[in-house]
């Protein structure tokens, strides 16, 4: 039987991608698989693949963040983001595969006032919220020694599905554009999660990390600055999160400290700023007429 190293599961969605790129460049041995190849909430589909190639170490990519309808409909979150996880963790544990997950900012109720430590006491608002904190649970339950879960916020990448593509798509549309204020947290590059990953597996990291850029922001500062990168000079209305009448509640600040993972790493993370900026100038597929 052949064994690979890695596993990459929801390789389509904007991590994935970020890995698929990344372990092509290094020319990693992987087997990428999407949600027709492997559903995680059927555990026929994830054992046939995890029995036809064992693998070291699995990158679980997958889930189900639109945070909006989890709220009006909680059951397709809680299918992927707890029973999944629950399914790929119970692979892993069969077959001594090193499980990496992520995890969300979400799960805390924002009301710190200070950064959040891998520490603090969760206590989700929503039940997107709910359903990634429960697929934690179940991860160190079935991995207690052999995982890796990273938390992050506000992550983004090549593709649409992502703040800054729908912002600048509303810019170059010439649609009002609005910020919100009064959420916080820090936008953070599927470029540095691949990056900060690969180091952490590299020095046998284990256990829960939060994983983010440095620094923190509201949406509208966000919004500014990818103004700011692409050299656009337009005003951002400033608006309350209450503005967008939704039914999920969202953390008022859920910013993540990332001391932990940069004194681990012996790394300085580089700011959210820096690392947008470096984002906007690679992307050729930005190319909004703006
Ligand atoms: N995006 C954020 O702002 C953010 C913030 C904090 C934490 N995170 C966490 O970071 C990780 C990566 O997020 P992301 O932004 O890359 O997510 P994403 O772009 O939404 O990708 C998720 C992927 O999971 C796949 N998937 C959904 N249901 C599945 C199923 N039943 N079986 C197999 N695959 C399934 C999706 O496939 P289909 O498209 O085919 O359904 C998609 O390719 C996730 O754990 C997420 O919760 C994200």
């Amino acid at each position: 039987m052949r064994i690979i190293k890695y596993l990459l599961i929801g390789n389509k969605g904007q991590l994935g991608r970020s890995f698929e790129k990344y372990f092509g460049e290094v020319g990693a041995e992987y087997k990428g698989v999407d949600a027709e190849e492997m559903d995680v909430t059927d555990m026929q589909s994830v054992s046939k693949v995890f029995d036809e190639e064992p693998p070291q170490i699995v990158i679980n990519c997958a889930a189900y963040n639109l945070v909006e309808n989890a709220e009006k409909e909680p059951e397709p979150a809680y299918k992927v983001n707890r029973d999944g996880v629950g399914n790929v963790a119970e692979m892993c544990k069969k077959h001594g595969s090193f499980l990496v997950h992520y995890g969300t900012n979400h799960v805390f109720n924002g009301t710190k006032g200070l950064p959040y430590v891998e520490e603090d006491k969760t206590n989700p608002l929503n039940e997107y919220a709910k359903s990634k904190l429960a697929g934690e649970y179940l991860v160190k339950e079935k991995l207690p020694l052999n995982h890796l879960i990273l938390r992050t916020s506000w992550l983004y990448g090549e593709g649409n599905q992502n703040f800054i593509y729908k912002f600048l798509k509303r810019c170059h549309e010439g649609q009002e554009l609005v910020g919100v204020v009064d959420e916080f947290a820090t936008p953070t590059s599927t470029r540095l999660l691949v990056d900060l990953t690969i180091q952490c597996l590299e020095k046998n990291l284990k256990g829960l990390y939060h994983a983010v850029n440095s620094g923190t922001a509201s949406r509208w500062d966000w919004a500014n600055e990818i103004l700011n990168a692409v050299g656009e000079n337009r005003q951002v209305k400033k608006v309350e999160v209450g503005y967008f009448k939704l039914t999920a509640k969202l953390p008022k600040d859920s910013t993540l400290s990332n001391k932990k993972i940069s004194k681990d790493l012996g790394i300085e993370i580089p700011r959210w700023e820096d690392e947008l900026s470096n984002f906007i100038s690679d992307q050729a597929y930005l190319d909004f007429k703006l």
